[in-house]
């Protein structure tokens, strides 16, 4: 996440409102051990969609405290991901419904919010979501994604830049 924006988030008063219990959790700030992905943790990766379920279902006039509220949970499934362990079918299909039973662990959920989370992953799992709150995140979702990679590779790209300018550097000074 870009510096600007995350100041921007928490800048946020009613936004901040509405997950501050959320965000205090243990549990929840356990996602902060988990990558989800390449630099982004499962945490920040919440955070920012439902940052922008917020934003986005508040503009539509939607409900848009459960939209912040079931987003910052919709993955909530507390493990690497990466490593198959003693998990039983793929992560793509069965963590929604992983992170809803963690969820509901924790907290009272209402329908919308508990069906964002279970249906995130739409289109990739066959049933879709049944509240427009739910569509949205599974769009804002698929964004977030897509921005973490473009993180990933601009820094990937200074260092690239970084590097061929220490080569040039290093080369002219013993040529
Ligand atoms: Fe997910
Ligand atoms: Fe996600």
């Amino acid at each position: 996440m870009t510096k600007s924006l995350e100041e921007k988030i928490q800048k946020d008063i009613e936004f901040q409102s509405i997950i501050k219990d959320l965000i205090e959790n243990d549990t929840v700030l356990e996602m902060k051990k988990y990558r989800q992905h390449y630099e982004t943790d499962c945490f920040e990766h919440c955070y920012t969609a439902s940052y922008y379920c917020y934003k986005i279902c508040k503009k539509l006039r939607l409900d848009y405290k459960s939209a912040a509220r079931g987003a910052m949970l919709h993955d909530l499934f507390l493990y690497d991901w990466r490593e198959k362990g003693d998990r039983k079918g793929l992560h793509a299909y069965t963590h929604g419904k992983c992170a809803l039973e963690n969820a509901l662990k924790l907290f009272d959920l209402n329908e919308i919010e508990q069906n964002m989370i279970l249906r995130h992953m739409w289109p990739v799992t066959v049933v879709p979501p049944k509240y427009f709150e739910g569509f949205i995140l599974t769009i804002v979702d698929k964004h977030c994604a897509i921005e973490e990679f473009n993180e990933h590779m601009s820094k990937k790209r200074v260092f690239k830049y970084a590097y061929i300018l220490f080569a040039a550097l290093f080369l002219k000074k013993i040529g």
